[in-house]
C-alpha cells in the first residue's frame, strides 16, 4: 500500500448514489477525500457529502456562458484541494481537451455499459433498444473522446425479459455501487497505475468480475 494517502475529490451533478458507495467504504480506502464538487446547486448529493463531513462547493454550469470557463473553475477548486485522484460520479458535464490534459490519467468515470458498447448519455437505453442479453458498468480513465478512455475493471449485468430503462438501470447501478468503490480502493493502494492501462490492458484482467444481478 502506498504509505502517504491520495487525495481524492468527487464530481456529481445529481443523487450522489456512487459517491455515498465510495465514502462508506472510505476506511477501507487508503486516501483522504479532500472534496465534492457539483456542477448543480442543491442536489441530493451535496446533503450526502454533507453527512460524509466532506467539503464541499457548487460550481453551476448553468452560470457559465463558456464552457472552458467552467472547467477552469473546476479546475481551479480541485488544484486549491490539492486534488491527485479526480472521480467523476454522476458528473453529467463534458470536460474540454484542456482540462483533461491538464489531469492527464488522474480522472476516473462510471458508465452504465460495456465500454466500449453504448458510449454517450444514452447507454441503458441503447442497450434494451439493441436486444442485447446483457449489459454492464465500466469503470474507466477519461480521455478526450467521450467513454474512450482506458477500461480500469467492468462487470457484466444480465438484462432480464420485461426490463424498462429503470430496472435495468437500478440493476447496473448496484453493481456500480461494488465496482466503483474497489476501483478507487485498489488505485490508492497502488495496485492499479492509471497511467500504464495500455493496449492489453492489464487492470481488466486483474480485476474482472463474475456477472451479478
Ligand atoms: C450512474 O448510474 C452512472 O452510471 C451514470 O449516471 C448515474 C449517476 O448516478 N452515468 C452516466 O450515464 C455517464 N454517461 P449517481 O449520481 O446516483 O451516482
Amino acid at each position: 500500500m502506498r504509505a502517504k494517502p491520495a487525495r481524492v475529490a468527487i464530481l456529481i451533478s445529481g443523487t450522489g448514489s456512487n459517491m455515498d458507495a465510495i465514502l462508506r467504504a472510505r476506511d477501507g480506502i487508503n486516501a483522504d477525500f479532500v472534496g465534492v464538487i457539483s456542477s448543480k446547486p442543491g442536489v441530493e448529493g451535496l446533503h450526502k457529502a454533507e453527512a460524509h463531513g466532506v467539503p464541499t462547493a457548487v460550481i453551476d454550469a448553468s452560470a457559465f456562458a463558456v464552457r472552458r470557463d467552467f472547467d477552469d473553475a473546476v479546475a481551479d477548486q480541485l488544484e486549491a484541494w490539492g486534488a491527485e485522484l479526480i472521480v467523476l460520479a454522476g458528473f453529467m458535464r463534458i470536460l474540454g481537451a484542456d482540462f483533461v490534459r491538464r489531469f492527464e490519467n488522474r480522472v476516473i468515470n462510471v458508465h452504465p455499459s460495456l465500454l466500449p458498447l453504448y458510449r454517450g448519455g444514452t447507454a441503458v437505453e441503447d442497450a434494451l433498444a439493441d436486444g442485447a442479453k446483457e449489459t454492464g458498468c465500466t469503470i474507466h480513465v477519461v480521455v478526450e473522446d467521450v467513454d474512450a478512455g482506458p477500461v480500469i475493471i467492468q462487470r457484466p449485468v444480465p438484462i432480464e425479459a420485461g426490463d424498462t430503462r429503470d430496472t435495468l438501470h437500478r440493476r447496473i447501478q448496484a453493481v456500480e455501487h461494488e465496482l466503483y468503490p474497489e476501483a478507487v480502493q485498489r488505485i490508492c493502494a497502488g495496485e492499479i497505475h492509471l497511467d500504464s492501462l495500455g493496449d492489453d490492458q492489464p487492470g481488466v484482467t486483474a480485476l474482472a468480475g463474475t456477472p451479478s444481478g
